[in-house]
């Protein structure tokens, strides 16, 4: 049984997470960190928690000012990390690597746990190789902070490794969309258009349960991109 220590456990994507891990035979939820649980049945931070209960993977989905302490507080106690917070930056990327190598542990930083979206970017980084012209174009809800979303970012990042070309990216901010992306390639009389959507945050879990099941099987230091546990 893997023991999972849930940070931004009552957050809208944290909730559905834990609750895909209550549902799991072979998971179970060791402790659930957000400030709004200290004092009740959870804990404000995750040097807290790992001070209280025993886990073997730590999740986070908070947000990017926690995501770091979290992650090294995670570290510190040697436990794996997964972090599912997006908008966290080159340094602190850089800083978390060193901690992780440091304590021989894997971390796996992953921008989208929706399993379409990984295989869409991965089925970009293909045509590219082909097709001269791409095109993103993202959706996302209106409250979400960072834009182009880390998606998009990573998608164009592919496509310009593969093809040497980076694409110009589109971002839309619309109420009852969840996430979204189409990545449109171009070419002489014909168009190839790849389109992820989700439907609602459920889609997130499937994946992030596959990153806890397979996050040791990973070398020392940062990996980014579920693609790393995907066969
Ligand atoms: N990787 C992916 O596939 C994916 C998908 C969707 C979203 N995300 C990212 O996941 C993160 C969370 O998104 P969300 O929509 O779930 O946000 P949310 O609904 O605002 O939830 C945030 C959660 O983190 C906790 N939290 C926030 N700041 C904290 C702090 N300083 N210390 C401890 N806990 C803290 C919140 O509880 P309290 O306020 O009570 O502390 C809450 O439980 C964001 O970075 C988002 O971009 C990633």
């Amino acid at each position: 049984m893997t023991r999972v220590l849930v940070s931004g456990a009552t957050g809208k994507l944290g909730a559905p997470i834990c609750a895909g891990i209550a549902a799991a035979a072979d998971l179970t939820l060791a402790a659930r960190v957000a400030r709004s649980l200290s004092g009740g049945d959870g804990f404000a931070t995750v040097a807290e928690a790992v001070e209280a209960a025993r886990a073997d993977v730590l999740l986070d989905v908070t947000a990017p000012t926690a995501a770091e302490p979290h992650t090294l507080a995670g570290l510190a106690a040697g436990i794996p990390v997964i972090l599912g917070t997006t908008g966290l930056g080159e340094d602190g990327a850089a800083r978390i690597d060193a901690a992780a190598r440091a304590a021989g542990l894997p971390v796996l930083q992953v921008p989208n746990f929706a399993i379409t979206a990984v295989l869409m970017m991965r089925f970009a980084a293909e045509a590219a190789k082909v097709l001269e012209q791409c095109a993103i174009i993202e959706e996302h809800n209106p409250a979400k902070v960072d834009s182009p979303s880390g998606t998009a970012l990573r998608t164009a990042d592919l496509v310009e490794q593969a093809s040497g070309r980076r694409p110009e990216i589109s971002s839309l901010r619309l109420d009852g969309v969840v996430a979204n992306q189409s990545v449109i390639f171009g070419t002489t009389a014909q168009t190839l258009e790849l389109r992820n959507v989700t439907t609602s945050r459920e889609a997130f879990v499937p994946g992030a349960l596959l990153a806890i099941r397979q996050i040791g099987t990973l070398a020392p230091g940062l990996h980014i991109g579920l693609e790393h546990v995907l066969a």
